[in-house]
């Protein structure tokens, strides 16, 4: 969590500082701070509250004139989200400013060691004691480098830190351990950021930095070493292809409701050049030679967790392979039971998540394969996976995922089919039936997302006062109750609760009443029947009945929201915007802050 920035170059430092943390405001917003060096002081400017407090705070003529600096978003950990524990913090000289994202696991020992050496602390950050521990290092080798690399070597956990020094104006360094960087180079100019998005309107030339890596950089120039043994080395220029506007909210209100309308697109980028018309094959370069699993286990968080719930269902119905899916933050603790021909499948949109990069660590350590399912080009997961399928939605600002859950479905669905392919499980026909929907998908939803949101509109006032709303669904249905549910709670703050339909009567049912109503996946297909029967178990304790369904569909429901028929599971490229739609609005309705809902981050980089 937190965003960082750092820049050096030829044009006002300041505007493009605050440029990069609004795009990287989804990391965090409880406080903002930047600094910089100006006629050998170093100054600072920081507020409590999103970057706007920031922004109302800077003033002065060094403000215009600076042209390197460091800034930072926050998402707490250690200490309240008020000004002092806002970043950059400073070294007790005020000689050295740190901005820092991650956790720094020791530093109540490292306060110790440096309290007993008489430095004194005003926050109660971590990262203070990290800048600290630089300028401790500092006095003892003379030279910033040196003393990066000795504090690195002392520190535990995680992190992703910028640093510039009053005695070097134009300089900045940066280093990571298991927390995102990335280093843009520009001509004249050059930035590191935890996101590509923060330096993408001035360079599209990037560098992933590795853990255990140390930048020195100034406007001209950039060198990357290997921090453990202060060795030069040397890094891939990586070319980023998606454009400004993609990580821009193109005349929508918000993020989220853009990314939503996107679905249709991404649906096409997702199926582009992955099927094989001619042969009616489905393509999966990335796992040439690859053998068919015997069994998938997949670690993921959130959404993501959702996406491979829903892609237990496919895989199994579709290729036969059984499939077992975990929650990273549990996963990672657990004995790792080695079952022959398993793999792994790391699903994550920013590929950054502690918890899901712990997991895929943990398997990698005993020499199994992992497959990472991944949004974000040469982010951590895809780097630390054996193998990668790209989800291809595009950048997802939003902090509620939606975009990326589509495009981790049809890559499931494609993973599904082209298994079964593999194991001859699928015969042409069968194949081409399925090709044929998934091609007519996107123009589908296209089609059908105005009158969505129209629908959604409507329905949100009628249940807004609900004190705590049930989603059920059964099957395929079943992950997609989970997602609305989160959906809703993450950005109206209703609480919602995902069950499995036929589970509710062992205990939630309890729960029914007028004011907690129940918002039923009830779509055509085997399981409708057994669902209706649920939705009368509710109806007869009087709790309000919202069906999503398709329509001729009878059933006992207080609202209806039709949905046209498609084949299963299919469907759910249309129920999932759906429940979008829903919470969207829902979260409109109500005047919550639907980007930046409360308390969350978009990428989890702590564990
Ligand atoms: C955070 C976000 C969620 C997301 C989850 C997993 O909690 O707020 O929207 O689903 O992380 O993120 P990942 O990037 O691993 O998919």
């Amino acid at each position: 969590m937190c965003g960082i920035i750092a820049y050096t170059g030829h044009r006002p430092a300041v505007p493009a500082i605050i440029r990069g943390l609004k795009s990287l405001e989804y990391r965090g917003y409880d406080s903002a701070g930047l600094a910089f060096v100006h006629s050998g002081r170093l100054h600072l400017f920081r507020a409590a509250g999103k970057l706007q407090s920031l922004e109302q705070k800077l003033a002065g003529g060094e403000v215009l004139h600076a042209t390197s600096g460091i800034g930072h978003t926050r998402w707490a950990t250690h200490g309240l989200p008020n000004e002092v524990n806002a970043h950059p913090h400073l070294d007790v000289h005020l000689n050295l400013a740190l901005v820092h994202n991650g956790i720094i696991e020791n530093y109540q020992q490292l306060k110790t060691m440096l309290s007993d050496q008489g430095c004194t602390f005003r926050s109660e950050t971590d990262s203070e004691v990290l800048v600290c521990l630089i300028a401790h290092a500092l006095n003892h080798y003379g030279s910033i480098l040196k003393a990066l690399a000795w504090s690195m070597s002392q520190v535990h956990g995680s992190y992703a830190f910028a640093l510039i020094s009053k005695d070097h104006p134009g300089k900045v360094w940066a280093a990571r351990k298991a927390s995102p960087l990335v280093l843009g180079i520009g001509t004249g100019e050059n930035f590191v950021a935890s996101d590509i998005p923060a330096f993408l309107p001035f360079t599209r030339e990037v560098v992933f930095l590795e853990d255990d890596e140390l930048v020195e950089m100034d406007s001209g120039q950039w060198n990357v070493y290997q921090a453990s043994i202060l060795e030069h080395t040397l890094k891939k220029i990586h070319h980023i292809a998606w454009d400004v506007q993609a990580a821009q909210k193109g005349g929508y209100k918000h993020f989220m409701l853009k990314e939503i309308m996107e679905q249709p697109k991404v649906l096409t980028d997702c199926l582009a050049g992955r099927i094989d018309h001619k042969k009616n094959r489905i393509i999966l370069e990335e796992l040439e030679d690859m053998p068919v699993p015997s069994r998938v286990q997949v670690v993921a968080c959130g959404t993501s967790y959702h996406a491979g719930l829903w892609g237990k269902y496919v895989l199994e119905s579709l290729a036969g392979i059984p499939v077992n899916v975990e929650i990273a933050s549990e996963f990672r603790y657990r004995s790792l039971i080695q079952e022959k021909d398993t793999l792994y499948l790391s699903i994550s949109q920013s590929g950054e998540t502690a918890d899901t990069l712990a997991g895929q660590h943990m398997v990698r350590e005993h020499g199994l394969p992992v497959l990472g399912l991944c949004n974000v080009l040469g982010s951590s997961v895809a780097r630390g996976a054996d193998r990668v399928l790209y989800t291809q939605a595009g950048p997802e600002i939003s902090v509620a995922s939606t975009k990326a859950m589509c495009s981790q479905l049809v890559m499931l669905y494609l993973l599904g089919l082209y298994f079964a392919q593999s194991k001859k499980n699928l015969d042409s026909r069968a194949l081409n039936k399925y090709l044929s929907f998934l091609n007519e998908l996107p123009d589908l939803l296209q089609a059908q997302l105005p009158q969505m949101q129209i629908r959604a509109r409507e329905l949100c006032s009628r249940y807004s006062r609900a004190r705590s709303l049930f989603y059920v669904g059964r099957g395929i249905y079943f992950p997609l109750a989970l997602e609305g549910a989160l959906k809703l709670k993450e950005i109206s703050y209703i609480h919602a609760q995902g069950y499995a339909a036929g589970e509710l009567k062992h205990g939630p049912i309890a729960l029914i009443e007028p004011d907690v109503p129940t918002f039923a996946l009830a779509l055509e297909n085997d399981l409708l029947s057994k669902i209706k029967s649920n939705l009368m178990e509710i109806k007869a304790r009087s709790g309000p009945v919202l069906a999503l369904t398709n329509p001729g569909v009878e059933l006992d429901a207080d609202e209806r929201w039709e949905l046209p028929k498609v084949i299963d599971p299919l469907n759910s490229f249309l129920v999932l915007p759906a429940l979008q739609l829903f919470a969207y609005e829902m979260a409109v309705y109500l005047g919550k802050d639907v980007d930046q809902p409360r308390n969350l981050a978009k990428s989890v980089t702590v564990e």
